[in-house]
């Protein structure tokens, strides 16, 4: 009991760690699949034990618990909305307002963060509650998905005993760029921005979801901060930060408004440097004696105002919609735009979607239309200019076949997006080369769309398979590839061998199954063989596997392209074993056998755990048996290895031998 209790909290330290490492200083120390250990370790302890659960536990991020729907709670303070500001003269009226009644003050600067208000509650210095603004006066209870932000601290770092913090939740730009993709493959609706997509992740059901959107918060204001003894905006910065949360780092402090202005005037121009979205700039008066002063309108402070930033939107002209065919065959409309510049990149190709948008917002061939960036990165048509048109605009409509490949395109029901339906189309061969080489899956450097396109017409590879065939001389023919260039990617491609089990399986690009699927699936079953012969109740039986995954998992092993594929890539040398374990090899050349029924571990978790630290988990009794896992009800197994003698461990037992 002690052991396990020590082993607990040498896991939260770890993870803490870790997990500090990867938020605060940008630089991770351990795998992904190390992390997960440490995290399923601890779930395991706290399964067992449940009143050693602490509020500020990192497995109270993982979500998990899921709401029908949002209980109401009512702001302690209301949450206020600002004045806004959108030119100079606005911002000198400000002062001008301000300093009739206090003549001498300083304004801080803070950035405007493009996301939505959450409310934290802390008590005894633990974080409590979390809520949406709502109307202002009572927003909804999200407390289970905001534990899951991993820049909210569960626990501060001093005891307080009650501290109400608000800040803003929003969506790293490469974040929201990462989930649209991912929705639009899925045949989904994309979001139109990053606060939408903060807004609707801090809104789901299924808090697990939240956990995989990736938001973050910076905090700005502590309620009743002057009985903390702060009398600052800037002490309130300071503390927060102090206390544990992220606080942006951008701020700054002026006494003059026209510094203020040239610094919204410099920052405007900079807005698209930050890796989030920021809309402006937000301007209050620093003192809370001054703040006091001021006092409030109905509905905002006097003391404060929100400068926003011109939206950039310009003007071209949509010259012809293109199709472009995804890796699961969806067909996406595209924009070929007259090119033009915005917010730092020339454009010339925009996403429509799908043809839900392109009716929506009567989008046509000729058409002029407005484009901004939406979250600061992906064009996007707002709408279209009416009063332009020549009445030579042409409609867009969906071709029934796949301008690929000819096969016939359907709308799968309850689905906006249509879809090649042929399995060998070659738009859908070339997206899917283009997902296994790509970061996160096969990680081949140096291979991108367009030397794939050209290993595919010169016809040196069919699928991805074929790379592992591809030699020097295949290589130096294509267009910029130096000998350099080949034989690094050679090395590359040879290196991608060893990458391991979950990324292969992310690489195979399966419907419904990302990257941390592929790291489940990879520690749940260990091998590809094992995966491949998995049924639907032993895949809906782990817990991350809901029954769509489940029935895309195994209809795709099913097929026999699949097989042959995994067949090529087996013989190529690709290994298709969960990646080396980092346990100790207590259990090497040992044969371990478990029997009855466990409490502790699934059958096949435990069978892992016994891979994990070198052993075989067999399924019959023999003299050569090294020990006996044995649950309740446990019969023949048992009665076989008592009578020859072998050991036989109870669960706890066994999870002693791999503290
Ligand atoms: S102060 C009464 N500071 O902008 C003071 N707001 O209308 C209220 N926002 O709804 C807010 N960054 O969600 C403040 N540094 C910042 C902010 C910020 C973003 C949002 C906030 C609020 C809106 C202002």
């Amino acid at each position: 009991m002690q052991d396990e209790l020590e082993r607990v909290a040498r896991l939260r330290k770890a993870i803490e760690d870790a997990n500090k490492q990867y938020y605060e200083l940008n630089q991770p120390h351990i795998t992904d699949a190390e992390f997960d250990a440490l995290l399923r370790e601890l779930l395991a302890l706290e399964a067992n034990h449940p009143d050693w659960v602490t509020p500020d536990s990192p497995t109270q991020r993982v979500g998990g618990e899921v709401t029908k729907e949002y209980a109401k709670v009512r702001h302690l303070e209301p949450l206020l909305s600002l004045d806004n500001a959108f030119a100079a003269s606005d911002l000198r009226e400000f002062d001008r307002r301000v300093r009739q009644v206090v003549p001498v003050l300083d304004y801080v600067v803070e950035l405007k963060i493009d996301g939505l208000t959450v409310a934290l509650t802390y008590e005894e210095g633990f974080m409590v509650g979390g809520a949406t603004r709502g109307d202002g006066a009572v927003g909804e209870d999200i407390t289970a998905n905001v534990k899951t932000v991993g820049s909210i601290p569960l626990r501060l770092n001093e005891v307080v005993a009650k501290l109400s913090v608000r800040g803003e939740a929003y969506m790293p730009k490469a974040s929201f760029a990462r989930l649209n993709q991912e929705r639009e493959e899925e045949g989904q609706p994309p979001f139109a921005n990053p606060r939408n997509a903060a807004a609707g992740s801090l809104r789901q059901l299924n808090s697990q979801i939240t956990a995989q959107r990736k938001l973050e918060y910076f905090a700005y204001q502590v309620l009743a901060a002057n009985e903390l003894g702060l009398h600052k905006q800037t002490e309130v910065l300071a503390y927060l930060q102090q206390q544990g949360f992220f606080v942006n780092p951008e701020y700054k402090v002026f006494s003059d408004i026209e510094a203020v202005i040239d610094y919204c005037a410099g920052m405007a121009a900079e807005r698209h440097r930050f890796p989030y979205d920021i809309d402006g700039l937000v301007i209050k008066v620093n003192e809370f004696d001054l703040q006091q002063e001021l006092g409030f309108t109905a509905k905002s402070p006097r003391w404060a105002i929100a400068y926003k930033f011109p939206a950039e939107q310009v003007e071209t002209v949509v010259e012809d919609i293109i199709i472009r065919v995804g890796r699961t065959g969806v067909l996406t409309p595209t924009a070929v735009l007259k090119a033009v510049p915005i917010a730092g990149s020339t454009v010339s190709r925009a996403t429509l979607h799908n043809l839900d948008n392109i009716r929506e917002k009567d989008i046509r061939i000729g058409d002029y239309v407005l484009l901004q960036k939406a979250g600061d990165v992906i064009p996007e048509v707002v709408r279209v200019l009416p009063e332009k048109r020549t009445g030579k605009e042409r409609l867009f409509e969906m071709p029934d076949t796949c301008p690929e490949c000819q096969s016939p395109v359907r709308q799968d029901e309850g689905e906006v997006a249509y879809r090649c339906q042929s399995s060998t189309c070659p738009a859908q061969q070339r997206e899917g080369i283009i997902h296994f080489v790509s970061r996160d899956a096969m990680a081949i450097d140096g291979l991108g769309p367009a030397v794939i396109q050209q290993l595919l017409d010169a016809g040196l590879i069919k699928d991805a398979a074929d790379l592992y065939a591809l030699t020097f001389d295949d290589l130096t023919p294509i267009e910029r590839m130096g000998k350099k260039s080949a034989e690094n990617l050679l090395k590359a491609i040879e290196d991608s061998k060893q990458r391991g089990l979950a990324p292969l399986i992310f690489a195979l690009g399966i419907r419904h199954t990302g990257e941390k699927s592929g790291k489940t699936l990879a520690q749940t079953f260990g091998s590809m063989d094992e995966l491949l012969s998995a049924t639907m109740e032993e895949l809906q039986a782990i817990s991350d596997v809901g029954p769509t995954m489940a029935e895309s998992l195994v209809q795709f092993f099913s097929l026999e392209s699949t097989r042959c594929f995994l067949a090529k890539l087996r013989e190529a040398g690709v290994s298709m074993k969960a990646e080396k374990s980092s346990k100790p090899q207590i259990f090497a050349g040992k044969s371990i056998v478990v029997t009855g029924s466990l409490e502790r571990w699934e059958r096949r978790e435990i069978e892992n755990l016994i891979g994990e630290y070198g052993g075989k988990a067999a399924s019959t009794v023999s003299k050569k048996t090294a020990f006996v896992v044995a649950g309740e009800k446990a019969g023949s197994k048992l009665e076989k290895a008592q009578g020859l003698g072998i050991a036989v461990l109870t669960e706890e037992e066994f999870e002693q031998l791999i503290q």
